[in-house]
């Protein structure tokens, strides 16, 4: 039996306090690992992936829409992947994005739903949502496995008021 999943869920009311989660999250990812960013268009993805790429000391992060992927050289290395304009699982292995992944990198995807059945599960899942007013965002964190212990002390810090 699997076990269960941790879900966290958190708010931001501004760019500056998404990106700030990230580069939080930053200090728990290792290589390897795979976050995959959820939510509709403009919901706050890249910006996330921003402040991630910020705690790794990687220059600015550009929008990846066009090339699929992008390097980033850093304290550790790091993968921005957006696959807002690919269809399906298919498409995904005839391009060999199942290689996607690789030990030596923290691997970030956004749009990732043609991704995800050759990544495996041993991730986190951030799904972004618009709230009520314009600069606020609605965050869901979740995670399994050996990712679940790290999101679990993330969250803490982020409550202990660590992303200030
Ligand atoms: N709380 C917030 N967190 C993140 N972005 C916010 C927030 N409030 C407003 N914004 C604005 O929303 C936009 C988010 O853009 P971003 O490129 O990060 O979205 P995205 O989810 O990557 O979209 P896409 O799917 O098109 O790639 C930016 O213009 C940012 O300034
Ligand atoms: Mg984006």
């Amino acid at each position: 039996m699997r076990p269960p999943k941790v879900s966290w869920h958190t708010r931001t009311r501004s760019p500056g306090e998404t990106e700030r989660l990230g580069e939080l999250l930053s200090r728990f990812l290792h290589e390897g690992d795979v976050v995959v960013l959820k939510g509709p268009m403009g919901a706050g993805k890249t910006t996330f992936v921003r402040g991630v790429a910020r705690g790794f000391g990687c220059p600015r992060v550009y929008s990846p829409s066009f090339v699929l992927v992008r390097e980033y050289r850093g304290t550790k290395k790091l993968l921005h992947a957006d696959f807002y304009r690919l269809g399906t699982s298919l498409e995904v292995e005839d391009l060999g994005l199942e290689q996607l992944v690789s030990p030596q990198a923290v691997t970030l995807v956004e749009w990732p739903e043609p991704f995800v059945p050759v990544a495996g599960e041993s991730c986190i899942e951030v799904t972004f949502e618009y709230g009520i007013a314009p600069e606020e965002r609605n965050l869901e964190f979740t995670a399994d496995d050996d990712m679940a212990a790290r999101l679990a002390a993330f969250w803490e810090q982020a409550e202990g008021g660590g992303r200030k």
